[in-house]
């Protein structure tokens, strides 16, 4: 990590990765508006991408016909940390990338090497847009942005994980309580995440690993803004 002051040549990035169910999404936005950056959720471009696949009813399993599928994707995302703005051709979809289906075949369509690539480029542009920038992935500290000032790695038990996702599951209209079948779904994500040839899920070698199991989520957004303010030097 280096600490170089931000510039227009250099904006300040923060990258944070992790597993799903950490709580990373709504941190990282809570820390990029507290630092004034923009931010970019790439998972949410990865949920755009399937669901066009999804829509074309291409086979999941076909990567030429995934790619094929997704290229020159008609993606817009938004950087206003707290405003979620995802258009594909235009058209809002942002609840619907957060469905059942896409989750379901996101990890599938993830995985394909020229579906990456395509994102990648997209979102090393779009990571870099602002004087400051927050970034959300898996990916962003080891291949998207190796560069970012900080990289923070947020991790949690699988256990922990699937807990609070089964919380909001019961919170949520008509929502069931099933811990067992969430605490299946976390594993086999984490698995396929894991295990993929293309950018497997893993920290980079310079990132802060911070584990959130026992952490509150004001705790977490509190360590990540010192975090950012740290490598921001006197520019805050
Ligand atoms: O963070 P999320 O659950 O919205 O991410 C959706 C999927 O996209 C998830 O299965 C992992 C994948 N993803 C990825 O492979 N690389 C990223 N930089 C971001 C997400």
């Amino acid at each position: 990590m280096s600490a170089t002051a931000p510039s227009a040549a250099h904006p300040f990035v923060m990258a944070i990765d992790g597993p799903s169910g950490t709580g990373k999404s709504s941190v990282s936005r809570q820390v990029a508006h507290r630092i004034g950056a923009g931010y970019l959720d790439t998972g949410a471009m990865y949920r755009v991408a399937t669901l066009r696949v999804l829509r074309g009813a291409v086979d999941i399993t076909d990567p030429v016909a995934v790619a094929d599928s997704v290229r020159g994707l008609p993606v817009s995302v938004g950087s206003d940390a707290l405003v979620e703005e995802i258009l594909l051709s235009g058209e809002d979809v942002s609840a619907e990338i957060r469905g059942d289906a896409v989750t379901a075949a996101v990890s599938a369509v993830s995985a394909v090497p020229d579906v990456r690539s395509a994102l990648v480029e997209v979102q090393r542009a779009l990571g870099t847009a602002r004087e400051r920038m927050v970034v959300e992935g898996r990916d962003i500290g080891s291949v998207v942005l190796p560069d970012a000032d900080v990289k923070v790695f947020l991790t949690a038990t699988a256990e922990a994980r699937a807990h609070r996702r089964n919380r909001q599951n019961i919170a949520a209209a008509g929502g069931a309580d099933d811990y067992a079948a969430v605490l299946e779904s976390v594993r086999r994500r984490d698995h396929l995440d894991s295990t993929r040839a293309v950018s497997p899920l893993r920290p980079a070698d310079d990132a802060r690993v911070v584990d959130t199991s026992d952490m509150g989520f004001d705790d977490v957004v509190q360590l990540l803004t010192e975090l950012a303010r740290e490598n921001m030097g006197a520019a805050l």
